[in-house]
Formats: structure tokens, sequence, C-alpha cells
């Protein structure tokens, strides 16, 4: 059986964390967030962490920290929006827990990370970056069990959405396998 995880993709500045932590309360699981993690454990930010030991440096680190969060089980985990990339991720993550995508618009995501120094992809000219980082991934972040478009929707109001589709899900598993019983 899948390990009990709610699992957040999706790029830089869509609401992980946010809606993370508001599911983790109403489901009474842990909050994990992926980046928070490789910080405390390394003791360095994430763009001292690239300087020090290179993208492919942190995308290591990324996997095993990743790995060792879903193992625990109950964890509402905000993944790093890169996370995905790697093919090894992405079937961890579909065998360890129900993947959500969170989709935001090109403008909305701007102006959330706008000023915001501490994502080391999007130093620059912020614009020409995350159009670029969007254009690279534009169906990276499609092979979630569910997508949610955030746009108009308030947290509180996304979070419920996450929480009936992963019921809703259970239950056609549920169903599916006493079928095939
Ligand atoms: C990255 C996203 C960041 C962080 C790192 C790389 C990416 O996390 O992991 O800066 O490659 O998209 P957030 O999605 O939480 O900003």
């Amino acid at each position: 059986m899948k390990k009990d995880n709610v699992i957040l993709i999706g790029f830089m500045g869509t609401g992980k964390s946010t809606i993370g932590r508001l599911l983790a309360e109403r489901l009474g699981w842990t909050y994990a967030d992926s980046d928070a993690r490789i910080e405390q454990e390394q003791g360095v930010t994430i763009p001292a962490l690239f300087e020090r030991d290179g993208e492919a440096g942190f995308r290591e680190l990324e996997t095993e920290v990743l790995l060792r969060i879903m193992a625990e089980g109950r964890q509402v985990i905000a993944t790093g929006g890169g996370a995905v990339l790697a093919e090894r991720n992405r079937r961890a993550m579909l065998d360890n827990g129900f993947v959500v995508t969170l989709q935001a618009s090109k403008e909305a995501i701007i102006a959330r990370v706008s000023g915001d120094t501490g994502r080391p992809l999007l130093q620059g000219n912020l614009e020409e970056r995350v159009t670029t980082l969007m254009e690279n991934r534009k169906h990276a972040y499609d092979f979630a069990d569910f997508i949610i478009d955030t746009t108009g929707l308030q947290p509180d109001d996304i979070a419920a959405r996450i929480v009936q589709a992963r019921e809703q899900a259970f239950r056609q598993q549920h169903a599916s396998d006493e079928a095939s019983q």
C-alpha cells in the first residue's frame, strides 16, 4: 500500500508551504518542508548551498532528504520546485503518497517571489528567469495524482479541495481493490 503522505509539488511561489501547513493541520499530520530540512541539516541557507555544492550537489541532498521524510509517513511535504526534475524522485513520490500539483499564473508567481533573495535560480531579471524556467518545466508537474489551479482560491479552500480529492482517490482505490479480489 502507498505510504500515507501528501506531497505538494509545483513551481516556486505557487504556495506549497502555506497550503502545506494548512493541510497538515486539517489532517492532523506533520508538516515538512524539504528545503528547510536541508538548510537545518547542512547548517547553511539554500543560496549558500548552491554556492558551496552547485545545483547538482543540492539536487543530491534534495533526493536524500525527500526519501527520508516520505519514509516517516503521515507527512504533508512541501517540496522544492525542482524536486520533480529527477525521474527517481517522481517515481518515489508516486509510490509514497498522494501527489498534488499547485498551479499559479506567471503574474501571481512573480508577485509572490519578487524581492526574495532566497531562490538562487531566480536571481537576475526576475521576469526573464521565471518565463524561461516555466517554459522549461511546462510539463514537469503533470504526473501528479491531482492538479489544482490556485487562481482566485483562498488557501483554506485549496486545502479543503485537496483533502476531498485525496478521499475520493482513496475510495476509488479501495473499490478497485475490492473488485479485483
Ligand atoms: C528550486 C525551488 C526552491 C528551492 C531551490 C530550487 C527550483 O524551492 O528548492 O531554490 O529548482 O525550482 P521553492 O519551490 O520552495 O521555492
